[in-house]
């Protein structure tokens, strides 16, 4: 699917994403219980990059656990950046909020936590190393990189198995399966745990970790 399509695709979703979401996501709320425990247990001034923040929802448990924090979200989609504008409006001044296309525009630097939340499954093959090497340059030395995304599983059957489980969720949630499926294998570049993990490692990154897993979708950890 090209850029533009990804754009339409998202902005047509910005209002209703967090119920989708629950919809097509299996344990999506319970995902972020596991992420708002995975963020620093101390609350200081940290600059957080939100990557593909859509509608801020990594951002909101930046701001429940960690006031303190200026989060940068940084999206594609403009419809998705009023969403976010909106949601955390009581949180204004404590963020800003960036325009742009993360293969091709800066993302900034300086950052002691990066979140990524079903974000990097848009890369390419031919885009992920640049896009760890950005990552890894734009956290600060001790930083946390966490992503959560959709992935695949290196065995064909078992990867098989995974996206009939995730029809099966789908479908339990009166979505349609085979739609979703369809603009997934269309839209979107899951990889292998074991290539995430290599490309950070590639990029510098250490204590590279897989902190929960089901089925296709998985959260990662990573320190620089
Ligand atoms: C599925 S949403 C994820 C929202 C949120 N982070 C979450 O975890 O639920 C993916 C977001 O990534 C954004 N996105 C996709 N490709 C992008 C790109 N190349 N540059 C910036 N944002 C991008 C989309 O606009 C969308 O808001």
């Amino acid at each position: 699917m090209k850029q533009e399509q990804v754009k339409k695709h998202f902005a047509k979703q910005a209002d209703e994403y967090e119920k989708l979401m629950v919809k097509l996501v299996p344990h999506y709320l319970e995902q972020h219980q596991i992420i708002y425990n995975l963020l620093p247990e101390v609350d200081k001034s940290y600059r957080v990059l939100d990557l593909g923040c859509g509608n801020g929802i990594l951002s909101e448990l930046v701001f429940q656990k960690l006031p303190n924090s200026f989060v940068v979200g940084f999206d594609l989609t403009e419809n998705m950046l009023n969403a976010f504008k909106k949601k955390l409006s009581d949180h204004s001044g404590k963020f800003e909020l960036k325009l742009g296309d993360f293969r091709t525009d800066s993302i900034g630097k300086g950052y002691d936590i990066i979140m990524a939340g079903l974000t990097l499954h848009h890369l390419t093959w031919e885009e992920r190393e640049k896009m760890y090497q950005s990552l890894y340059t734009a956290l600060n030395t001790g930083g946390l990189f966490l992503a959560r995304d959709i992935i695949i599983d290196e065995d064909q059957t078992v990867m098989k198995k995974h996206y009939s489980y995730w029809k099966k969720f789908m479908k339990s949630q009166g979505e349609d399966p085979e739609f979703w499926y369809s603009k997934h294998i269309e839209k979107d570049h899951p990889m292998t745990l074991t290539d995430h993990f290599a490309w950070l490692r590639k990029a510098g990154f250490s204590k590279v970790a897989c902190q929960w897993r089901l089925y296709n979708f998985a959260i990662t950890t990573a320190e620089k």
